[in-house]
């Protein structure tokens, strides 16, 4: 049993990194444990056209020189916020700009921001969906249908039949990534699905099921969206991330939020994971015996599916007790981070 892991540097290929002093906050976490994050465009009001996504990345260059981040050690990829309104030609501008790798998709009401998403994909984006097929931009998927008649436990399941078999039979050459995917059904539909399919995986979803929501009494600080599922969807989630599938790949989901709106009657979704993700990640794979797979999820296979070079540096976790922080800075708020106070097996170096 190996003490020591050296992999090439991981990138996060999906992270909410926020704006203004939550940004300047959190920004060097994601800095130090990754090399490249896809960051989602769920600002208010949202990030839906490529000048908004440039002048957003102005401001995280101008966030990870405030927090003392050496010049080139981290990328920002940019995404586009895709709404009914969203236009053909803002597609063709994203291509051109080298900047905005891709576009997400938030059925409107699904999760933290959305309101302004997509009310009716098929219906309304149909030109936009068109001309993402052609110049080969991604659409990143929340995978959740937003009906309220719908258990939040089958939101992922039902949307697969309701909104991805549909677009996939319409665009089957659209390039599509299931995001934070978190159930059996998700892991099989990816698994097998014809085309150009993948999906990223968040570390609580690979670590915790719902339990860990209920443990002792409610814990705001394990509810995200899509929500933990059982101990089944768990143990499929973690086979596909150890697996041979080149499609699962990294992608945190970090979502800070801060402590006091976490911890409220009405708590917001989203964990905490950036300050921690490798550790986390790495625990997850060595307790199923798989870190061997780790390198191929966290550094090869995202890059691979994005059609962008692998990073060449390389990053060592250790095996060592990591203590996670109780909370970080957040602004004039605090942060508490996902296990706060629990501990690790790894490290990173
Ligand atoms: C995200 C957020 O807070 O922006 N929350 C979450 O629970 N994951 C939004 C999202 O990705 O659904
Ligand atoms: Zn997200």
């Amino acid at each position: 049993m190996s003490d020591s892991l050296s992999i090439i540097r991981p990138d996060d290929w999906h992270l909410h990194l926020r704006d203004g002093p939550a940004l300047r906050a959190v920004v060097a976490d994601s800095a130090r444990q990754f090399a490249r994050a896809v960051v989602m465009p769920n600002l208010k009001p949202p990030v839906t056209t490529v000048a908004l996504a440039l002048a957003y990345r102005d401001r995280i260059r101008a966030a990870l020189v405030d927090a003392g981040v050496a010049t080139g050690t981290f990328a920002p990829l940019m995404t586009l916020y895709l709404t009914d309104n969203t236009r053909a030609d803002e597609i063709d501008r994203a291509h051109e700009s080298g900047a905005v790798v891709a576009v997400k998709l938030y059925p409107a009401g699904a999760t933290t921001n959305s309101d302004a998403g997509v009310t009716d994909l098929l219906g309304k984006c149909g030109s936009v969906i068109e001309r993402m097929q052609r110049v080969g931009m991604p659409l990143l998927i929340h995978g959740e249908v937003a009906d309220p008649a719908v258990d939040v436990f089958d939101r992922e399941a039902v949307f697969i039949e309701r909104v991805m078999k549909p677009l996939r039979n319409a665009y089957p050459e659209l390039r599509v990534v299931f995001e934070h995917l978190t159930t059996k059904d998700g892991v099989e539909y990816v698994r097998d699905a014809q085309g150009p399919v993948a999906a990223t995986i968040t570390a609580q979803h690979l670590l915790y099921n719902r339990n860990a929501i209920f443990q002792g009494g409610v814990r705001p600080h394990w509810y995200c969206l899509p929500i933990l599922k059982r101990e089944v969807h768990r143990q499929a989630l973690v086979e596909a991330a150890t697996g041979d599938s080149p499609r699962f790949f990294l992608g945190t989901d970090s979502a800070p939020h801060a402590r006091g709106l976490k911890e409220h009657a009405c708590g917001c979704a989203g964990c905490y994971t950036a300050l921690h993700a490798m550790e986390l990640y790495a625990t997850a794979f060595d307790r199923a015996g798989r870190l061997d797979r780790l390198e191929a999820f966290a550094s090869l296979r995202g890059p691979d599916f994005y059609r962008l070079p692998r990073n060449t540096a390389r990053v060592t976790l250790r095996r060592e007790t990591y203590v996670i922080a109780q909370e970080v800075p957040y602004g004039d708020d605090t942060l508490v981070p996902l296990a706060a106070g629990e501990s690790l097996d790894w490290r990173l170096v």
